[in-house]
C-alpha cells in the first residue's frame, strides 16, 4: 500500500505569543483542508500544543510535541511526560532533534524516549543526522551508529511502521540554496534503508516511513519528494510563514 505523504511543521520555541501561534495554525490548517492526501503534523511548542488542539482541523491534520520526558511517574521538574502528551489527544512525538541532541541527549536517552513513546501509544518521530559530511564517508558511520543505537533495545513490533526523520545537522536553518541535493537525499536514504535492512530485516526495512529536513522551503520542497526517495518532509522555518502553503502545493504535484 502506497504511504500518503506526510509533512511535519516543526515550530521549535516560536512564535512568541498565542495569538501569533494561532494566526501561524490557520494558515496551516487552511492549506491541509486543501490537500487532503497529505498527513500534516503540527508541532508547536507545548504552551501552545492543548489550546491549539481544541480548534477545529481536518482530518489529515495531527498534533505532535516536540520532545517528552525520558522518564515516567517521577518528580521531574520542568518536564512533559509521555502520558500528558497522549491525553491531551497529540499523536506524535519528535525524539532526538539535534538541538535537543545539542543539550546533552545521546542515543541512550533517545532510545530510552523512544520506548515510553511507543508504551505510551504516541508515534515517535525519530530524528537523526551527521554533524558534517566526509570524504571517506565517517558521516555513514555516524548514521549507522545512531539508527542502531536508538533502535537496538526497542521491541521489534515496536519498529514497524516507525519514521525517521533525516536531518543532517549542517543544511539545517538556512536557505534552500543550502540545503542538501536531492540526489545525496536519495543516497542517503537508501543507505538508511540498508542499515534497517541489515539490522532489522527487510519487513521492517520496507515499513520504515523516512521524511528529510533541513533549509525545506517552498522552492525546493518538490524537488526533494520528486528525487530525494523520501515519504516527507520535516520543516522548521518554513513552517511558520506564508511559505507553508506552497511547501503542501508543490509537494502535492509530485508522487
Ligand atoms: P529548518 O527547516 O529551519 O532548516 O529546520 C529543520 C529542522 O530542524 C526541523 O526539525
Amino acid at each position: 500500500m502506497k504511504k500518503r505523504n506526510l509533512v511535519i511543521a516543526n515550530w521549535k520555541m516560536n512564535p512568541g505569543s498565542l495569538e501569533e501561534a494561532k494566526k501561524i495554525f490557520n494558515t496551516a490548517r487552511d492549506s491541509a483542508k486543501k490537500f487532503k492526501n497529505i498527513e500534516v503534523g503540527i508541532c508547536p511548542p507545548f504552551v501552545y500544543l492543548a489550546l491549539l488542539l481544541k480548534l477545529q482541523h481536518p482530518k489529515n491534520l495531527f498534533f505532535g510535541a516536540q520532545n517528552l520526558a525520558s522518564e515516567i511517574g517521577r518528580a521531574f521538574t520542568g518536564e512533559v511526560s509521555a502520558e500528558m502528551i497522549k491525553n491531551i489527544g497529540a499523536e506524535f512525538v519528535v525524539i532526538g532533534h539535534s538541538e535537543r541532541r545539542a543539550m546533552g541527549e545521546d542515543n541512550e536517552i533517545i532510545s530510552q524516549k523512544l520506548k515510553i513513546a511507543f508504551d505510551s501509544e504516541l508515534k515517535p518521530i525519530l530524528c537523526i543526522g551527521e554533524l558534517e559530511r566526509s570524504k571517506e564517508g565517517e558521516h555513514l558511520a555516524f548514521l549507522k551508529k545512531q539508527i542502531k543505537e536508538c533502535l537496538s533495545d526497542l521491541p521489534k513490533k515496536y519498529l514497524i511502521g516507525i519514521t525517521i526523520a533525516y536531518e543532517p545537522i549542517w543544511s539545517i536553518g538556512k536557505s534552500y540554496k543550502e540545503a542538501m541535493t536531492p540526489t545525496d537525499i536519495h543516497e542517503t536514504v537508501l543507505f538508511i534503508k540498508k542499515i534497517i535492512t541489515d539490522l532489522f530485516g527487510r519487513e521492517i526495512a520496507d515499513s520504515v516511513r523516512i521524511i528529510y529536513g533541513g533549509s525545506v522551503e517552498a522552492e525546493n520542497a518538490a524537488e526533494i519528494m520528486e528525487y530525494g526517495a523520501v515519504d516527507g518532509l520535516l520543516v522548521g522555518h518554513a513552517s511558520l510563514t506564508d511559505q507553508f502553503p506552497n511547501i503542501l502545493k508543490n509537494m502535492d504535484l509530485k508522487r
